[in-house]
């Protein structure tokens, strides 16, 4: 799939893993430079995937994953081109692709340099597509050039592939909370988001591939083939209408669609990501695609699994002591943990209700997990399940039911003695005043597919801000001193935000 050109000069050695090609700009948008005379360039085919999307980008190396052609759907691609220059991906760069799990096709790429921004080609042509292009990340414990990490959280969004679910008040609503971000971003700047998470549920109703490829792939295209997507498992990911309780994934039910089938998992999930087990991109090896951590620069990621692992008493504890040793032995400035149910909820689902079992992982994470992250630094703590967002005071100590909450014990007060809001004069600092990192703001990111109301109208005590009327999603920016979450919704308004220094 390539050619070589007759002359190979010095310029040859200026491949993608030499630091001296770094694009000086780092701006993601392309130079439009020419191709580096006498370089071979890679000669293929180019095609447009039905699904791109970026799996474990980090300092050194990413993950570039694909499946089918939407101009052909027999020519699949086999290999990807990469590079600094987005006119000239050189020849040497080819890197043929692994087929994996129901016909996705992935180019494992390392050897990168950090925080810097790459090119590619899928079919690897000479050329990239424009919107075929990320930035590495920093190297840990660093800032990007631009000095910030971008964060874009999305919760419960998968509404689009669910025609029961997106209709009346919420048609629409996953592209428009997507939108509104984007209204957002281009309102303030223009900085594309470093990170992309999803909360769960980010299929709906069965979490099927036909669904995903709806509420995932078609929806988010240009930001999945430039921004790394680190997902957890939500209920509906496991079929049965969400109603699934169980500990294994081999019982997947899928009651709208068609399980995927051995040898692969029969969950879409876990065919559709190549999530890291080994700390391919920081943090402690979990040994399970159901939960893993990694670093991104001063931030340390942790994807929780509350949906299968939770629901064993062994899987549990086995994922409570590789959290604990996780976050014990890092060392970054913020950290982030995300998992599916979230320990305070008065949206659509209740905190203090089982629910019959369906909601019995709430209470686990909530009495077990929560004492773990105060204890160990945890910053911010993002579940979803309800279709709500709700946002906590800087809590610590809480695990019983809302009738429990003592805010005055549980929340940093402000100087009149009341919870701390978390804005303005009332920032939150990391150090809190007991002198330890012990306090996290939980917050219910869910309505960025529909908004469906609140069990209880005043909220949970634990929380400053709720509203189960407003869709939106998340976007958390830290630097070396500060964090901002801002809460935007469908239209590119905020309507909550804080602020944590350190
Ligand atoms: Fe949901
Ligand atoms: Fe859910």
């Amino acid at each position: 799939m390539t050619k070589i050109l007759p002359f190979i000069t010095a310029l040859a050695a200026c491949t993608f893993l030499l630091s001296g090609c770094k694009d000086s700009n780092s701006s993601r948008s392309s130079s439009a430079a020419s191709p580096e005379q006498n370089v071979p360039l890679c000669d293929g085919d180019a095609i447009t995937p039905e699904r791109l999307f970026l799996q474990q980008l980090g300092s050194d190396r990413v993950i570039i994953k694909w499946r089918g052609n939407r101009d052909d759907d027999t020519q699949e691609a086999t290999s990807v081109c990469i590079g600094t220059n987005p006119n000239g991906l050189p020849a040497t760069s080819e890197t043929a692709a692994v087929v994996t799990e129901t016909g996705h096709s992935e180019a494992v790429i390392t050897g990168l340099v950090p925080d810097t921004t790459y090119y590619y080609s899928v079919g690897g042509t000479g050329v990239a597509d424009p919107k075929h292009t990320f930035r590495t990340a920093p190297v840990k414990g660093a800032l990007p050039a631009d000095g910030n990490i971008r964060v874009w959280i999305v919760g419960d969004a998968g509404t689009a592939s669910s025609p029961l679910l997106d209709r009346g008040d919420n048609a629409g609503g996953q592209a428009a909370v997507r939108d509104g971000y984007h209204t957002w971003i281009a309102a303030n700047g223009g900085e594309p988001a470093d990170l992309f998470l999803m909360l769960g549920d980010n299929a709906y109703l069965d979490g099927t591939d036909e669904q995903h490829q709806i509420s995932v792939f078609d929806m988010y295209t240009d930001t999945l083939a430039s921004v790394g997507l680190w997902p957890t498992i939500g209920n509906h990911e496991m079929g049965s209408f969400g109603l699934s309780q169980s500990p294994l994934v081999e019982l997947y039910t899928p009651v709208t669609g068609v399980a995927d089938l051995p040898p692969d998992s029969p969950v879409p999930y876990f065919n559709i990501h190549t999530l890291p087990t080994q700390g391919e991109t920081g943090g402690v090896p979990s040994g399970t695609e159901q939960y893993y951590s990694f670093d991104y620069g001063n931030v340390h990621v942790i994807s929780l699994d509350s949906q299968v692992s939770a629901r064993s008493e062994a899987n549990r504890t086995a994922m409570l002591e590789w959290v604990t040793a996780d976050l014990q032995s890092s060392t970054a400035d913020w950290t982030i943990v995300i998992f599916h149910h979230p320990p305070y909820t008065k949206g659509s689902h209740d905190s203090d209700v089982d629910a019959g079992g369906v909601d019995q992982p709430i209470f686990d994470m909530r009495e077990q997990f929560n004492p773990v992250f105060e204890a160990h630094g945890v910053d911010l703590v993002y579940g979803g399940h309800s279709h709500s967002y709700e946002r906590s005071y800087y809590l610590s100590g809480h695990t019983g039911l809302s009738d429990t909450f003592d805010p005055a014990i549980h929340t940093e007060l402000n100087s009149a003695g009341d919870p701390a809001s978390g804005q303005g004069a009332e920032a939150y600092t990391q150090i809190t005043k007991s002198g330890a990192d012990d306090k996290v703001v939980y917050t219910v990111a869910g309505s960025s597919g529909q908004a469906t109301g609140m069990t209880d109208p005043a909220g949970h005590p634990a929380h400053f801000f709720s509203t189960g009327a407003d869709l939106g999603s998340v976007v958390v920016d830290v630097d070396t001193t500060t964090l901002t979450a801002r809460f935007i919704n469908d239209k590119g308004e905020v309507l909550d935000h804080f602020i944590i220094t350190r």
